[in-house]
Protein backbone atom coordinates (compact mmCIF):
# COMPACT_ATOMS: atom_id res chain seq x y z
CA UNK A 1 0.00 0.00 0.00
CA UNK A 2 0.80 3.90 0.33
CA UNK A 3 3.00 3.04 3.27
CA UNK A 4 5.28 1.12 1.75
CA UNK A 5 6.94 4.57 0.18
CA UNK A 6 7.02 5.69 4.04
CA UNK A 7 9.99 4.52 5.94
CA UNK A 8 9.20 3.07 9.62
CA UNK A 9 6.05 5.78 9.78
CA UNK A 10 5.52 6.72 13.29
CA UNK A 11 2.06 5.75 14.86
CA UNK A 12 0.47 8.75 13.81
CA UNK A 13 -2.53 8.52 16.55
CA UNK A 14 0.17 8.62 19.33
CA UNK A 15 1.33 11.73 18.14
CA UNK A 16 -1.42 13.13 19.26
CA UNK A 17 -0.80 14.79 23.18
CA UNK A 18 -4.40 14.74 24.85
CA UNK A 19 -7.19 12.44 22.77
CA UNK A 20 -10.18 14.81 22.75
CA UNK A 21 -8.09 17.68 22.57
CA UNK A 22 -9.27 18.10 18.75
CA UNK A 23 -12.99 16.93 19.62
CA UNK A 24 -15.37 19.23 19.31
CA UNK A 25 -15.96 22.34 21.85
CA UNK A 26 -18.82 21.39 23.40
CA UNK A 27 -21.91 22.98 22.41
CA UNK A 28 -22.72 24.93 25.79
CA UNK A 29 -19.08 26.65 25.55
CA UNK A 30 -19.16 26.95 22.19
CA UNK A 31 -22.89 28.86 23.17
CA UNK A 32 -20.44 31.10 25.74
CA UNK A 33 -17.95 31.45 23.04
CA UNK A 34 -20.85 33.09 20.20
CA UNK A 35 -22.56 34.89 22.40
CA UNK A 36 -23.21 38.49 21.67
CA UNK A 37 -22.04 38.73 18.46
CA UNK A 38 -23.57 41.47 16.03
CA UNK A 39 -26.91 39.53 14.82
CA UNK A 40 -26.73 38.42 11.40
CA UNK A 41 -29.53 40.39 9.32
CA UNK A 42 -28.57 39.82 5.91
CA UNK A 43 -31.45 38.03 4.02
CA UNK A 44 -29.07 36.42 1.25
CA UNK A 45 -28.30 34.28 4.37
CA UNK A 46 -30.47 31.80 4.64
CA UNK A 47 -28.85 29.44 7.56
CA UNK A 48 -25.96 30.74 10.06
CA UNK A 49 -24.78 29.55 13.89
CA UNK A 50 -28.16 30.24 15.30
CA UNK A 51 -29.36 26.77 14.61
CA UNK A 52 -26.28 24.69 14.95
CA UNK A 53 -26.67 23.21 11.67
CA UNK A 54 -24.15 21.93 9.67
CA UNK A 55 -23.33 23.98 7.03
CA UNK A 56 -23.56 28.23 6.97
CA UNK A 57 -26.02 28.83 3.28
CA UNK A 58 -25.60 32.04 1.10
CA UNK A 59 -28.35 32.55 -1.76
CA UNK A 60 -26.90 34.21 -4.91
CA UNK A 61 -29.73 34.45 -6.72
CA UNK A 62 -33.34 33.05 -5.77
CA UNK A 63 -32.32 29.34 -7.20
CA UNK A 64 -28.71 29.39 -6.46
CA UNK A 65 -27.64 29.14 -2.91
CA UNK A 66 -23.80 28.22 -2.13
CA UNK A 67 -23.40 26.04 1.33
CA UNK A 68 -20.12 26.80 2.88
CA UNK A 69 -18.30 24.09 5.91
CA UNK A 70 -15.14 23.58 7.26
CA UNK A 71 -13.73 20.68 9.42
CA UNK A 72 -10.62 19.73 10.65
CA UNK A 73 -8.76 17.66 13.09
CA UNK A 74 -5.99 15.51 14.92
CA UNK A 75 -5.17 11.87 12.90
CA UNK A 76 -7.88 9.04 14.47
CA UNK A 77 -5.84 6.28 12.66
CA UNK A 78 -2.33 5.35 11.91
CA UNK A 79 -2.47 5.15 7.85
CA UNK A 80 -1.84 8.74 6.44
CA UNK A 81 -3.65 8.67 3.25
CA UNK A 82 -6.62 6.68 5.41
CA UNK A 83 -6.75 9.57 7.77
CA UNK A 84 -6.78 12.22 4.90
CA UNK A 85 -9.67 9.82 3.56
CA UNK A 86 -11.68 9.82 6.81
CA UNK A 87 -11.02 13.49 7.32
CA UNK A 88 -11.99 14.96 3.40
CA UNK A 89 -15.04 12.16 3.89
CA UNK A 90 -15.87 13.91 7.23
CA UNK A 91 -16.02 17.66 5.66
CA UNK A 92 -17.78 17.14 2.68
CA UNK A 93 -20.31 15.53 4.53
CA UNK A 94 -21.47 18.63 6.05
CA UNK A 95 -22.60 19.72 2.48
CA UNK A 96 -24.41 16.43 1.69
CA UNK A 97 -26.35 16.90 4.93
CA UNK A 98 -27.49 19.86 3.75
CA UNK A 99 -29.00 18.63 0.51
CA UNK A 100 -26.27 20.49 -1.17
CA UNK A 101 -23.80 19.17 -4.22
CA UNK A 102 -19.44 20.00 -3.07
CA UNK A 103 -18.09 22.15 -5.60
CA UNK A 104 -14.62 22.25 -4.50
CA UNK A 105 -12.33 22.41 -1.50
CA UNK A 106 -9.39 24.12 0.25
CA UNK A 107 -7.24 21.80 2.24
CA UNK A 108 -6.42 23.04 6.26
CA UNK A 109 -3.92 21.19 7.76
CA UNK A 110 -0.79 21.66 11.13
CA UNK A 111 1.72 19.62 10.41
CA UNK A 112 5.13 19.25 13.32
CA UNK A 113 8.23 21.43 12.41
CA UNK A 114 10.40 17.83 13.56
CA UNK A 115 10.14 14.53 14.07
CA UNK A 116 7.56 13.43 11.12
CA UNK A 117 8.85 12.81 7.96
CA UNK A 118 6.98 15.07 5.05
CA UNK A 119 6.13 12.08 3.45
CA UNK A 120 3.90 11.63 6.05
CA UNK A 121 2.13 14.77 5.37
CA UNK A 122 1.86 14.14 1.53
CA UNK A 123 -0.15 11.29 2.20
CA UNK A 124 -2.44 12.89 4.11
CA UNK A 125 -2.87 15.49 1.18
CA UNK A 126 -2.99 12.24 -0.92
CA UNK A 127 -5.66 10.58 0.79
CA UNK A 128 -8.10 13.47 1.39
CA UNK A 129 -7.36 14.76 -2.34
CA UNK A 130 -8.14 11.06 -3.56
CA UNK A 131 -12.03 11.32 -1.36
CA UNK A 132 -12.44 14.63 -2.40
CA UNK A 133 -11.82 13.06 -6.63
CA UNK A 134 -14.37 10.62 -5.43
CA UNK A 135 -16.97 13.02 -4.68
CA UNK A 136 -16.37 14.56 -8.04
CA UNK A 137 -14.86 17.74 -6.63
CA UNK A 138 -10.75 19.11 -6.58
CA UNK A 139 -9.05 20.65 -3.62
CA UNK A 140 -8.14 24.27 -5.47
CA UNK A 141 -5.51 25.91 -2.69
CA UNK A 142 -4.93 25.37 1.39
CA UNK A 143 -2.99 26.96 4.37
CA UNK A 144 -1.03 24.97 6.59
CA UNK A 145 0.63 26.03 9.94
CA UNK A 146 3.74 24.44 11.77
CA UNK A 147 1.94 22.54 14.98
CA UNK A 148 3.08 20.28 17.65
CA UNK A 149 0.29 18.08 16.43
CA UNK A 150 -0.84 17.27 12.25
CA UNK A 151 -4.00 18.04 11.77
CA UNK A 152 -6.13 18.05 8.64
CA UNK A 153 -9.03 18.58 7.31
CA UNK A 154 -10.77 20.26 4.17
CA UNK A 155 -13.14 23.91 3.90
CA UNK A 156 -15.54 22.91 1.62
CA UNK A 157 -17.94 24.42 -0.84
CA UNK A 158 -21.04 23.59 -2.39
CA UNK A 159 -24.39 24.89 -3.44
CA UNK A 160 -27.82 23.61 -3.27
CA UNK A 161 -30.95 25.32 -4.74
CA UNK A 162 -32.67 27.14 -2.01
CA UNK A 163 -35.67 24.94 -2.25
CA UNK A 164 -34.26 21.73 -1.73
CA UNK A 165 -32.10 22.98 1.15
CA UNK A 166 -32.54 20.72 3.75
CA UNK A 167 -32.59 22.30 7.44
CA UNK A 168 -31.85 20.41 10.93
CA UNK A 169 -34.47 22.98 12.29
CA UNK A 170 -38.05 21.86 10.27
CA UNK A 171 -38.33 18.63 11.49
CA UNK A 172 -42.21 17.46 12.36
CA UNK A 173 -43.82 16.09 14.82
CA UNK A 174 -44.60 12.69 13.64
CA UNK A 175 -41.73 12.65 11.37
CA UNK A 176 -39.74 9.35 11.55
CA UNK A 177 -35.83 9.67 12.37
CA UNK A 178 -33.66 7.46 10.13
CA UNK A 179 -29.97 6.93 10.77
CA UNK A 180 -27.80 5.82 7.70
CA UNK A 181 -24.69 4.47 9.38
CA UNK A 182 -23.95 2.40 12.55
CA UNK A 183 -22.34 4.07 15.65
CA UNK A 184 -18.93 3.15 17.67
CA UNK A 185 -16.18 5.48 15.37
CA UNK A 186 -14.89 7.10 19.21
CA UNK A 187 -15.00 3.81 20.75
CA UNK A 188 -12.84 1.85 18.37
CA UNK A 189 -10.69 4.50 17.28
CA UNK A 190 -10.38 5.30 21.08
CA UNK A 191 -9.30 1.59 21.74
CA UNK A 192 -7.28 0.88 18.78
CA UNK A 193 -5.11 3.68 20.12
CA UNK A 194 -4.93 2.12 23.51
CA UNK A 195 -3.89 -1.11 21.66
CA UNK A 196 -7.23 -3.27 23.11
CA UNK A 197 -8.18 -3.89 19.48
CA UNK A 198 -5.75 -4.67 16.38
CA UNK A 199 -6.05 -3.02 12.91
CA UNK A 200 -8.38 -5.66 11.73
CA UNK A 201 -10.74 -5.14 14.10
CA UNK A 202 -10.70 -0.98 13.91
CA UNK A 203 -11.21 -2.07 10.11
CA UNK A 204 -15.04 -2.16 9.49
CA UNK A 205 -15.28 1.38 11.27
CA UNK A 206 -12.75 3.01 8.88
CA UNK A 207 -14.36 1.43 6.07
CA UNK A 208 -17.59 3.55 7.27
CA UNK A 209 -15.41 6.49 7.99
CA UNK A 210 -14.28 6.76 4.84
CA UNK A 211 -17.48 6.02 3.03
CA UNK A 212 -19.14 9.30 1.50
CA UNK A 213 -22.80 10.35 2.53
CA UNK A 214 -23.28 11.21 -1.48
CA UNK A 215 -25.49 7.65 -1.84
CA UNK A 216 -27.16 8.60 1.55
CA UNK A 217 -27.95 11.99 0.29
CA UNK A 218 -28.94 11.12 -3.13
CA UNK A 219 -31.50 9.04 -1.86
CA UNK A 220 -32.94 11.73 1.18
CA UNK A 221 -33.07 14.68 -1.83
CA UNK A 222 -34.48 11.93 -4.14
CA UNK A 223 -37.72 11.50 -1.40
CA UNK A 224 -37.91 14.95 -0.26
CA UNK A 225 -37.27 14.87 3.53
CA UNK A 226 -38.45 17.33 6.08
CA UNK A 227 -34.86 17.59 8.01
CA UNK A 228 -31.50 16.30 8.11
CA UNK A 229 -28.08 16.99 9.98
CA UNK A 230 -24.90 14.28 10.16
CA UNK A 231 -23.48 12.33 13.05
CA UNK A 232 -20.57 13.85 14.42
CA UNK A 233 -18.89 14.77 17.58
CA UNK A 234 -21.71 15.62 19.46
CA UNK A 235 -22.61 11.95 18.75
CA UNK A 236 -26.36 10.75 17.79
CA UNK A 237 -27.94 11.94 21.14
CA UNK A 238 -26.42 15.53 20.87
CA UNK A 239 -27.05 16.31 16.83
CA UNK A 240 -30.40 14.50 17.05
CA UNK A 241 -30.81 17.04 20.19
CA UNK A 242 -29.59 20.21 18.24
CA UNK A 243 -32.38 19.40 15.06
CA UNK A 244 -35.02 19.06 18.11
CA UNK A 245 -34.19 22.32 19.76
CA UNK A 246 -34.15 23.94 16.04
CA UNK A 247 -37.57 22.20 14.82
CA UNK A 248 -38.92 22.37 18.40
CA UNK A 249 -39.97 19.36 18.84
CA UNK A 250 -39.34 16.21 21.10
CA UNK A 251 -38.43 12.70 20.34
CA UNK A 252 -38.88 8.94 21.03
CA UNK A 253 -35.95 6.81 20.40
CA UNK A 254 -36.24 2.75 19.90
CA UNK A 255 -32.68 2.02 21.51
CA UNK A 256 -32.79 -1.38 20.20
CA UNK A 257 -33.01 -0.39 16.34
CA UNK A 258 -30.16 1.90 16.07
CA UNK A 259 -27.42 0.42 14.27
CA UNK A 260 -24.04 -0.32 15.94
CA UNK A 261 -20.71 -1.72 14.92
CA UNK A 262 -20.04 -5.17 16.38
CA UNK A 263 -17.32 -4.37 19.01
CA UNK A 264 -19.21 -1.01 20.61
CA UNK A 265 -20.93 -2.31 23.50
CA UNK A 266 -18.31 -4.19 24.51
CA UNK A 267 -15.86 -1.47 24.27
CA UNK A 268 -18.15 0.68 26.29
CA UNK A 269 -18.34 -1.82 28.76
CA UNK A 270 -13.82 -1.78 28.84
CA UNK A 271 -14.30 1.91 29.24
CA UNK A 272 -13.12 3.03 25.85
CA UNK A 273 -15.21 6.43 25.48
CA UNK A 274 -12.76 8.98 24.24
CA UNK A 275 -13.39 12.41 26.48
CA UNK A 276 -16.09 13.82 23.98
CA UNK A 277 -18.41 10.87 24.27
CA UNK A 278 -18.52 11.13 27.75
CA UNK A 279 -19.13 14.85 27.40
CA UNK A 280 -21.62 14.42 25.48
CA UNK A 281 -23.58 11.52 28.09
CA UNK A 282 -22.67 14.30 30.60
CA UNK A 283 -24.57 16.83 28.48
CA UNK A 284 -27.66 14.81 27.36
CA UNK A 285 -28.29 13.91 30.98
CA UNK A 286 -28.32 18.22 31.84
CA UNK A 287 -30.56 18.05 29.18
CA UNK A 288 -33.27 15.88 30.28
CA UNK A 289 -32.86 12.88 28.45
CA UNK A 290 -34.80 10.01 29.76
CA UNK A 291 -33.41 6.64 29.47
CA UNK A 292 -35.63 3.72 30.37
CA UNK A 293 -33.99 1.28 32.63
CA UNK A 294 -33.88 -1.43 29.86
CA UNK A 295 -31.47 0.94 28.42
CA UNK A 296 -27.94 0.16 29.29
CA UNK A 297 -25.42 2.11 30.81
CA UNK A 298 -22.98 0.93 28.07
CA UNK A 299 -25.75 1.28 25.16
CA UNK A 300 -26.14 5.08 26.78
CA UNK A 301 -22.84 5.76 25.98
CA UNK A 302 -22.88 4.13 22.59
CA UNK A 303 -25.49 6.70 21.95
CA UNK A 304 -23.29 9.46 22.93
CA UNK A 305 -20.44 8.43 21.09
CA UNK A 306 -18.85 11.03 19.68
CA UNK A 307 -18.47 10.25 15.48
CA UNK A 308 -16.07 11.09 12.96
CA UNK A 309 -17.97 10.90 9.59
CA UNK A 310 -21.07 9.40 10.87
CA UNK A 311 -24.44 8.73 9.14
CA UNK A 312 -27.14 11.47 8.20
CA UNK A 313 -30.14 11.49 10.39
CA UNK A 314 -33.11 12.13 8.69
CA UNK A 315 -36.19 13.26 9.93
CA UNK A 316 -39.38 12.59 7.29
CA UNK A 317 -43.02 11.96 6.64
CA UNK A 318 -44.37 8.31 7.96
CA UNK A 319 -45.29 7.82 4.46
CA UNK A 320 -41.74 8.71 2.99
CA UNK A 321 -40.28 6.23 5.14
CA UNK A 322 -40.39 2.90 2.84
CA UNK A 323 -39.39 4.76 0.10
CA UNK A 324 -36.33 6.19 1.59
CA UNK A 325 -35.23 3.27 3.11
CA UNK A 326 -35.90 1.41 -0.56
CA UNK A 327 -33.73 4.12 -1.86
CA UNK A 328 -31.34 3.60 0.63
CA UNK A 329 -31.08 0.12 -0.05
CA UNK A 330 -30.71 0.82 -3.69
CA UNK A 331 -27.90 3.16 -3.14
CA UNK A 332 -25.73 0.31 -0.80
CA UNK A 333 -26.54 1.88 2.35
CA UNK A 334 -27.12 -1.22 4.16
CA UNK A 335 -26.97 -0.20 7.81
CA UNK A 336 -29.76 2.36 7.17
CA UNK A 337 -32.67 1.72 9.71
CA UNK A 338 -35.71 3.39 11.44
CA UNK A 339 -34.53 4.32 15.30
CA UNK A 340 -37.67 6.44 16.25
CA UNK A 341 -40.41 9.29 15.96
CA UNK A 342 -40.60 12.90 16.77
CA UNK A 343 -43.25 14.22 19.01
CA UNK A 344 -44.87 17.09 19.62
CA UNK A 345 -43.88 17.23 23.12
CA UNK A 346 -40.21 18.74 23.23
CA UNK A 347 -38.95 16.01 25.56
CA UNK A 348 -36.23 12.91 24.62
CA UNK A 349 -36.96 9.70 25.70
CA UNK A 350 -34.58 6.39 24.78
CA UNK A 351 -36.32 3.22 25.89
CO1 LIG B 1 -22.47 18.17 10.48
CO1 LIG C 1 -18.74 19.99 10.87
Amino acid sequence: MEQSTIAAPPRLTQLVNCAGCASKMESDVLALVLRGLPAIDDERILVATSTRDDAGVFALSPDLALVETVDFFTPIVDDPATFGRISAANAISDIYAMGGEPLFAVAIATFPESGLDLDVLHAIVRGGTEKAREAGIHVIGGHTVKDPEPKYGLAVTGRVHPRRLVRNSTAKAGDMLVLTKPLGTGLYTTARRRDIISEDELQEAVDSMQTLNRAAAQAMTSVGVDAATDVTGFGLLGHLGQMLTASGVGARIDAASVPLFDLAISLAERDCAPGGTKANLALALRNGVRFADSVSDPLRVVLCDAQTSGGLLIALPQEKTAPLLDALDAAGVAAASVIGMTTAEPSVSVG
